[in-house]
């Protein structure tokens, strides 16, 4: 048997990308196990949501750390290394990180982002979205490099913007494509099927049009 993929998941507040993570392999669909959870803040119910799962969860504090990002993200490195982290996953990580935790997984690290880049980086892109006017929204994952939400974008899932749509509504619909789509790409990269070649990000076996993740309305 080959040896499982581990994960290392950052996050910062309710996880529910994370239990969707953890639901996806306890169905089978997503070959990978979760290595370690590590949360800047100590009340992330997605820390909660780890403990139920008999994962190691970790609050690594950024208290006294402003303005030293790069000795906070040093932390983060060394507990993701303690565990023996393959992939770290930014599953609503709420702070900029450094180029100390980005060069020490590169392109081994992937964020879920709520809106199609790169348009509307940043945050409260559903919000923005609506205002703008766009017609179709979604979310992408990508790998991280030193830019916010700027690295290869690995996958894509489209939703509807529809008239009638609140902030919140809209946010509802991407994030149930988030669930669906985080773990899709996690897959890809277990099974060693996705290449860099400058700011694409190739499937190997090529993307068809009747991949079921192309398209989601
Ligand atoms: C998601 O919308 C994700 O795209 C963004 O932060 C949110 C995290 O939600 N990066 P959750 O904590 O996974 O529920």
């Amino acid at each position: 048997m080959t040896k499982k993929l581990r994960i290392g998941v950052l996050v910062s507040g309710r996880g529910s990308n994370l239990q969707a993570v953890i639901d996806n392999i306890g169905n089978g669909s997503l070959a990978a196990e979760i290595a370690v959870v590590i949360s800047d803040q100590p009340d992330a119910f997605a820390l909660e949501r780890s403990r139920q799962h008999n994962i190691p969860a970790v609050h690594i504090s950024a208290k006294g750390y402003r303005g030293r990002r790069e000795e906070y993200d040093a932390l983060l490195v060394q507990e993701l290394r303690k565990h023996s982290v393959d992939l770290v996953i930014l599953a609503g990580f709420m702070r900029i990180i450094s180029k100390v935790l980005v060069q020490a997984y590169p392109h081994r690290m992937m964020n879920i982002h709520p809106a199609l880049l790169p348009s509307f980086p940043g945050l409260h892109v559903q919000k923005a979205a609506i205002e703008h006017g766009v017609k179709f929204s979604g979310c992408t994952v990508h790998f991280v490099d030193e830019g916010m939400d700027t690295g290869p974008v690995i996958i894509q899932a489209v939703v509807p913007v529809l008239d009638s749509d609140t902030e919140d509504v809209l946010a509802s619909r991407i994030l149930k494509q988030e669930h669906k789509l985080f773990s899709r790409a996690i897959q890809l990269f277990a099974e060693g099927r996705l290449k860099v070649v400058g700011r694409r990000v190739l499937v190997d076996g090529g993307r068809t049009e009747t991949d079921e993740f192309l398209i989601n309305p």
